[in-house]
Order: structure tokens, then C-alpha cells, then sequence
């Protein structure tokens, strides 16, 4: 595997992992404020990012690479409020965004159309990531601190269907 792509790959996991992390902290902080339905979403967008980073280390280890795993770094324990939470959850995202299309760049510049073809999967990934972010966001800023109105948002991502795809880490 090249070897500029096999690190570039491999910076895509800590980002991957650290996402995890990150997104854990927030679901935990959640679960403690007694908002059960964002806990749940959050811990699933969790499991969904380590999805992320598996499938990165079975791409690089069925090329030919060598996947490493990083350490844990640890995450923030405290949030201010759920805005908070989404507005560092969208930031997060970003950054992520634009290490993906350094990724796509490298490729190109390399000529690997293998590994291009398959951060594809993650360009998409990401588009609907942000979106996901900015509604939530946008629903946030509607309710305006309003109890009531906390109370649906939460119950609303309770029942939201937001599954982690396994499959695609096959
Ligand atoms: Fe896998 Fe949300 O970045």
C-alpha cells in the first residue's frame, strides 16, 4: 500500500476513534441530565463512528497496510447545555469533513482510485452527518430553553430510527 495513503488512513482513525469517544461523553453527560431519548441518539452516533473506524482498518489491512490502533484520548466530561452538545457535535463533524477531503485529495494525488472509490462512502456519510446536525440544531433554536418543548425534542430522538449500518463495515 502506499505509503502516504496508509497514514493519511491512519490519521482517519484517531479522527474516527476520537469521534467516538467524543460522542460517548456527550451521551453519558445526557443520560445524566435525564434526557433518556438524546442519550440513546447520542450513544448510537457512537457506535456509528467506531463502525467508521473499523471499516478504515479493515480497508487497510486487507490492502496490504498496516492499521494501527490509537490510544483513547479523553474526551470533555462537561457540557454547558444541549446546544453545547450539538454545536461541539457539528464542529466535530466539520473537522472531520475536511480531513475526509484532504483523504480524497491525497488520492487523487496519488493516482489511488481504489482508496478514492472508497472514501467515497465516507464524502456521503458525512453530507448527511452535518444536515442531521444542523436540524437538530435548527429544532434546538426553535424550542428557545422552552421545558415543554425539551421535553418533545427529547422524546422525538427517543423514537428517531437512527441505527448504526453493520453491514457497512463488512
Ligand atoms: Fe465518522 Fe461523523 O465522522
Amino acid at each position: 500500500m502506499n505509503k502516504r495513503i496508509e497514514a493519511a488512513l491512519n490519521d482517519q482513525i484517531v479522527k474516527e476513534s476520537s469521534s467516538s469517544q467524543f460522542y460517548l461523553s456527550m451521551a453519558s453527560w445526557s443520560e445524566n441530565q435525564g434526557l433518556n431519548g438524546t442519550a440513546k441518539f447520542l450513544y448510537e452516533q457512537a457506535d456509528e463512528e467506531r463502525m467508521h473506524m473499523l471499516k478504515l482498518v479493515r480497508f487497510i489491512n486487507e490492502r496490504g497496510g498496516v492499521a494501527v490502533i490509537p490510544s483513547i484520548e479523553k474526551p470533555p466530561i462537561e457540557f454547558s447545555s444541549l446546544e453545547n452538545v450539538f454545536n461541539s457535535l457539528l464542529e466535530h463533524e466539520l473537522m472531520v469533513t475536511a480531513s475526509i477531503n484532504n483523504l480524497v485529495d491525497i488520492c487523487l494525488q496519488e493516482k489511488d482510485y481504489t482508496t478514492h472509490n472508497f472514501v467515497q462512502w465516507y464524502v456521503s456519510e458525512q453530507l448527511e452527518e452535518e444536515a442531521q446536525a444542523r436540524t437538530i440544531l435548527d429544532k434546538l433554536r426553535l424550542i428557545d430553553g422552552d421545558k415543554g418543548g425539551l421535553y418533545m425534542f427529547d422524546r422525538d430522538l427517543e423514537r428517531a430510527n437512527i441505527q448504526p449500518n453493520v453491514n457497512a463495515a463488512n
